[in-house]
């Protein structure tokens, strides 16, 4: 059913829990997560990446989560990633987004504020804007790891948000949520992830706004309870579903080629390596 991403959030963490958002490129890996939030009885968040958004066929992907996201039987969100462009914003929107993160965190401070504003004069009040102040490092898409040539080999954390920033930036922007640089990054993780509590905390005691953790792939589910301790509602997971589903692909592959070319036994695998996951996340992020 259609929800407010905000009302979802600021919901979960009234009962002390946060929502997993997943990245989906395609509808197999969407039909997956909502079932898998449909079994559990809670809502969930599908993120749509900014590539995918700046393509016609991305757009009509966009139009088939809509229809997925209004026929489920738990509220679900669709929402547009870390864009940067105002363009792909409209598009994604019009598509049937509800939602966007205008992402300015690797913009100075006062284009970061300036983006979101632009955004939210563009949008206007009916879509959520999530805002990011600090910026993370790696790959929305891809990721590396150990075994792989050294400069390609995991990612360190860049920068930390400032919080002295970030009443003048919530203030500012007048965004929904907040996404936030706490020792967080995209992909894999150089050495074991270091979640800065301290700084998570700081921000939490200046805003009310719910804070978004991106960058959970790799994070310990013993981490992960903690979050909506501090208030953050939302946590953004990608690199971990892509690397569950290309090891069952790799996995599965011979037999179903054996099996007749199978490709509908192999989506069937696709969708359990998305669904047990997504399982496990709601299981960890719900009180
Ligand atoms: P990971 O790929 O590190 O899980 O990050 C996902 C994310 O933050 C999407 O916005």
């Amino acid at each position: 059913m259609r929800t407010r991403l905000d009302h979802l959030v600021t919901s979960a963490l009234q009962q002390r829990s946060a929502v997993p958002a997943f990245t989906c490129y395609d509808f197999t890996t969407a039909l997956a997560v909502v079932a898998a939030a449909e079994e559990a009885g809670r809502g969930v968040i599908l993120l749509v990446a900014p590539k995918t958004a700046a393509t016609p066929n991305g757009l009509r992907l966009i139009g088939a989560l809509r229809g997925l996201a209004d026929a489920a039987a738990v509220p679900v969100a669709v929402q547009l990633d870390h864009a940067t462009d105002l363009q792909v914003m409209s598009d994604a929107v019009t598509a049937g987004a509800d939602s966007a993160l205008a992402d300015g965190s690797s913009l100075p401070y006062e284009d970061n504020i300036a983006l979101v504003l632009a955004a939210r004069r563009l949008l206007g009040p009916d879509v959520v804007l999530e805002a990011e102040l600090g910026g993370l490092a790696g790959d929305e898409d891809r990721a590396f790891s150990a075994d792989q040539p050294a400069d390609q080999a995991g990612v360190s954390v860049a920068g930390l948000t400032d919080s002295a920033q970030v009443e003048d930036f919530v203030s500012r922007t007048g965004a929904e949520l907040l996404a936030v640089a706490v020792g967080n990054v995209h992909g894999k993780y150089k050495g074991e992830p270091q979640l800065r509590w301290d700084v998570l905390q700081d921000i939490a005691v200046r805003t009310h706004l719910p804070l978004v953790l991106h960058g959970a792939s790799g994070i310990p589910a013993e981490e992960l309870v903690k979050a909506a301790a501090m208030n953050v509602g939302k946590v953004n997971f990608n690199t971990e579903l892509r690397t569950g589903v290309l090891a069952t692909l790799q996995e599965q592959l011979p037999a179903h080629r054996s099996d007749g070319e199978n490709l509908q036994g192999l989506l069937g695998h696709w969708n359990q390596s998305v669904g047990s996951f997504a399982s496990t996340t709601l299981a960890t992020l719900t009180r």
